[in-house]
């Protein structure tokens, strides 16, 4: 494990002065992830994934290294998979995980935290980090924090 623990308080405070001042949906979505990568390892790149009603998740903002994974069919790679069951996914391995899309050979482990509004999922909070095992549950409940104010304000 890494360090730090993403506190989402201040990254909360500014997602909703953003939305005061009218910020677009992508702006939203770029604040949160400058904001969760500028917290530093663990947090090596941070990309938000929006679900469209085709069923592609779109890479509609990240911070971090470019990646080609653009569009992720839901049920194709972690990202995907998270979608298809429901559920985030932490996975401290990404050389063990099935399916995984690899966007850098540097990456060691990836959490993906969804954004939920009630039942239904806009989109998701997708994590790489070059540590291995990088994510413990209290760096899980933080993010999920984030993701719940984004829930709220898109
Ligand atoms: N690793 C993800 C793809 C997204 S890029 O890493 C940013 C996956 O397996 O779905």
């Amino acid at each position: 494990m890494a360090d730090a623990i993403l506190d989402p308080e201040p990254i909360v405070r500014a997602l909703q002065a953003a939305f005061a001042r009218d910020a677009s949906r992508e702006g939203l979505l770029r604040l949160a992830a400058s904001r969760i990568r500028a917290v530093g390892s663990p947090y090596t790149g941070v990309y938000m994934y929006m679900l469209g009603n085709d069923g592609i998740l779109e890479l509609e903002a990240f911070d971090g290294r470019p990646t080609e994974h653009t569009r992720i069919p839901v049920g194709q790679g972690i990202c995907g998979q998270a979608v298809a069951e429901m559920r985030d996914i932490n996975v401290p391995d990404v050389s063990a995980a099935d399916g995984y899309l690899a966007c850098s050979i540097e990456t060691k482990s990836e959490l993906v935290v969804l954004i939920r509004r009630h039942d239904e999922i806009l989109g998701q909070i997708d994590i790489d980090s070059d540590t291995p095992n990088g994510f413990d549950a209290r760096e899980e409940t933080a993010v999920r924090a984030v993701a719940d104010a984004l829930a709220a304000l898109l």
